[in-house]
C-alpha cells in the first residue's frame, strides 16, 4: 500500500497573505485543491493524509466534502515546522503502508507522471527516490550574505523538489533518529541521508514549481489556465 503525506500547514508569510498558503486561490480554487487532485489521479497512490494548519482542519474537511476527494483518509493538524508536520502525518498513515510519498502542498502543479516515475525509482532501488532538477544557475556560497566566498561546481548541484518517496519503516526510523539528535531539516530526504541509505534522483519537472512568492502564484495560474 502507498500512502501520500501532504504537508500543507505553512503560514505563507513570504507570500504576504492572511490566509494559510495552501488555501490561497489559484485559478479559482484553493492551492490544496490542485495538489490533491494530482494524487487523486495517480494510480499508484492508495491513500492521502493531509496536514492542515492548526485551526484549519475543519476548513480542510469542508473542502474534502466539496471536492469529493476519495483518497483522503485523514486530515491532521500541523506542527511548528515542516518536519514536525510530516511527523504528525506519519502518525496517521495506515499500518499496511509499505511506501510513503511526501509532497508539499506548495507544489500544486505536480503531474501524476512525475509521482509515478519517482515511485518506480524508489521501488527499483528499494529505499527512496526524490524528484530533483540539475541547477541551471551559477551557485555562489556566502557566509554573511554580503561577500561571495566561493563558486560551487554546479554540475554537482541538483535542486530537490517533491514528490519524495520512501520505504515506510525507513522514513519512520529517519524521523525518530532526527528527534533523538535534535536535528531540524527542510526535506525528508535529508533525514534519510543521515542514515547513510541510498536515495535515487529522478529528473523533476520545471513546471513543478514551489509557490513561495507572489510571482509564483501568477505563474501557477497561467500554467493551470493553459491546460484546462
Ligand atoms: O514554507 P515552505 O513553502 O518551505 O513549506 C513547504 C511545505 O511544508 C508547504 O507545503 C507547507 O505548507 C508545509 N509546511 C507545513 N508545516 C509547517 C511549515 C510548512 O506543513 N509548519
Amino acid at each position: 500500500m502507498t500512502t501520500s503525506i501532504v504537508p500543507a500547514a505553512g503560514k505563507g508569510i513570504r507570500i504576504g497573505s492572511n490566509l494559510p498558503k495552501a488555501l490561497i486561490p489559484i485559478a479559482g480554487k484553493p492551492m490544496i485543491f490542485w495538489t490533491v487532485a494530482a494524487f487523486e489521479r495517480t494510480p499508484v497512490v492508495d491513500a492521502v493524509v493531509l496536514v492542515a494548519p492548526e485551526n484549519f482542519t475543519e476548513e480542510f474537511e469542508r473542502l474534502r466534502k466539496e471536492s469529493k476527494w476519495e483518497k483522503v483518509i485523514a486530515i491532521v493538524s500541523g506542527g511548528a515546522d515542516r518536519q514536525q508536520s510530516v511527523w504528525n502525518g506519519l502518525q496517521a498513515i495506515p499500518k499496511e503502508t509499505d511506501w510513503v510519498i511526501v509532497h508539499d502542498a506548495a507544489r500544486p502543479l505536480v503531474k501524476p507522471s512525475l509521482i509515478v516515475a519517482t515511485w518506480d525509482a524508489a521501488q527499483e532501488i528499494g529505499t527512496a527516490a526524490i524528484a530533483a532538477l540539475p541547477c541551471s544557475s551559477t551557485v555562489k556560497r556566502t557566509f554573511d550574505g554580503i561577500l561571495v566566498a566561493e563558486t560551487l561546481d554546479r554540475e554537482q548541484i541538483w535542486l530537490a523538489q517533491t514528490p519524495q518517496v520512501f520505504e515506510a519503516d525507513l522514513l519512520r526510523e529517519a524521523h525518530e533518529q532526527a528527534i533523538r539528535d535534535g536535528c531540524s531539516v527542510t526535506d525528508d530526504a535529508m533525514l534519510v541521508e543521515r542514515l547513510g541509505v541510498p536515495i535515487r534522483l529522478v529528473f523533476g519537472d520545471p513546471e513543478n514549481i514551489k509557490i513561495t512568492y507572489p510571482i509564483d502564484l501568477a505563474i501557477a495560474e497561467a500554467l493551470i489556465n493553459s491546460k484546462v
